[in-house]
């Protein structure tokens, strides 16, 4: 059995954790920033960055004390490389590499989409390969066939905004505040998703891709004509009906054991429900991983760490930070 600490840093989201390829969280250690970023309406990047250079290292000190273990326990040390801002991404990796250099352990360079495509294997031991995953968060939007570990096959993803992203942005127009994507959900309680006509870009398309943008503008034309829960519930909608729409198109071509869903956005109720149901219709099984595992966390790092250090793989010490990474 192997101990993995993993580090994450690449949005707003400071954490360290302690994770065992047997599947066992020993610390689970998170700090968010969201106060730190609402009076700018969203992340920014220097005051990001900086954070995360205060909130890691007593979270990793954290997260070893909750283990009750010492630095030289650990068999690997896997920190997120990309992609992500980039500021934030070095304060992770560097630490990693750190601390690796000084415990003389192996680094694994994780990609943070590929923490997000393997974490549902982290709470579910019965998830096999090949696996449809619909990754929907903040910065992504995308469909990848899972393989295995290092194994991605692209077959879709946004021309455009993320999912997430148009959460965030509708929350803003509708001054629900920040983080968004929460904030739209509860309004959306109240509303009527009938209410107010929008677009579902894309849907039924031949080409595989996802695209909000027009989603967003759409909102932002009608949201002075409706009560603010009428247009959170319709645009959660008409987000559901396109993810739906997308992964049903992907489905078609594939053989897959599971549907899967991670990232932020797999957080929302109404999304998770439409696309058990979807999954249903398929005979696939549904997975979803809970949803403190669905937002970043450095859980997931740990955990593709595990999946990659199984697998034989470790990273140079001069390996890159990277803004951009596709999987
Ligand atoms: O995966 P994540 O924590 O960070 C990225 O890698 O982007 O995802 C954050 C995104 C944000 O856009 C946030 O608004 C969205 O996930 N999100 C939600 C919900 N919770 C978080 N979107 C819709 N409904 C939610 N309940
Ligand atoms: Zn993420």
């Amino acid at each position: 059995m192997a101990l993995i600490l993993g580090l994450e840093s690449s949005c707003d989201e400071t954490a360290a954790s302690l994770v065992t390829s047997d599947r066992q969280i020993v610390a689970h250690c998170l700090a968010r920033q969201d106060a730190a970023h609402r009076p700018y309406g969203g992340v920014v990047p220097e005051i990001a960055a900086r954070a995360h250079v205060e909130a890691l290292p007593p979270l990793i000190e954290q997260a070893l004390a909750e283990g009750g273990v010492r630095l030289d326990q650990v068999d690997a040390i896997a920190a997120t490389a990309g992609p992500g801002l980039i500021g934030g991404v070095m304060v992770g990796l560097v630490t990693g590499k750190a601390l690796a250099l000084a415990a003389g352990k192996p680094l694994i360079a994780v990609n943070h989409l590929e923490g997000h495509a393997l974490s549902p294997r982290l709470t579910d031991p019965d998830l096999a390969f090949p696996y449809l995953l619909l990754l929907v968060s903040g910065g992504h939007c995308q469909l990848l066939l899972v393989e295995g570990a290092g194994r991605y096959r692209r077959l879709a993803t946004t021309i455009d905004d993320a999912a997430g992203e148009a959460f965030d942005k509708t929350a803003k127009l509708l001054g629900l505040g920040f983080p968004g994507g929460p904030a739209v959900e509860k309004a959306a309680e109240a509303g009527d998703p009938r209410a107010v006509p929008l677009p579902r870009p894309l849907k039924g398309s031949a080409e595989p891709h996802f695209s909000f943008a027009g989603l967003k503008a759409a909102v932002a034309r009608a949201a002075p004509n409706y009560p603010a829960a009428d247009v959170a519930a319709s645009f959660q909608q008409a987000v559901v009906d396109c993810l739906v729409d997308r992964t049903t198109r992907a489905l078609r071509g594939i053989q897959a054991t599971a549907l899967v869903v991670a990232g932020g956005v797999a957080a929302n109720r109404a999304v998770r429900g439409a696309l058990e149901q979807l999954a249903a219709q398929h005979g696939l099984r549904f997975v979803a991983p809970p949803l403190w595992l669905c937002t970043d966390n450095a859980a997931m790092i740990a955990w593709a760490g595990a999946e990659r250090f199984a697998a034989g793989f470790s990273d140079p010490l001069d390996t890159p930070a990277r803004a951009r990474w596709p999987l």
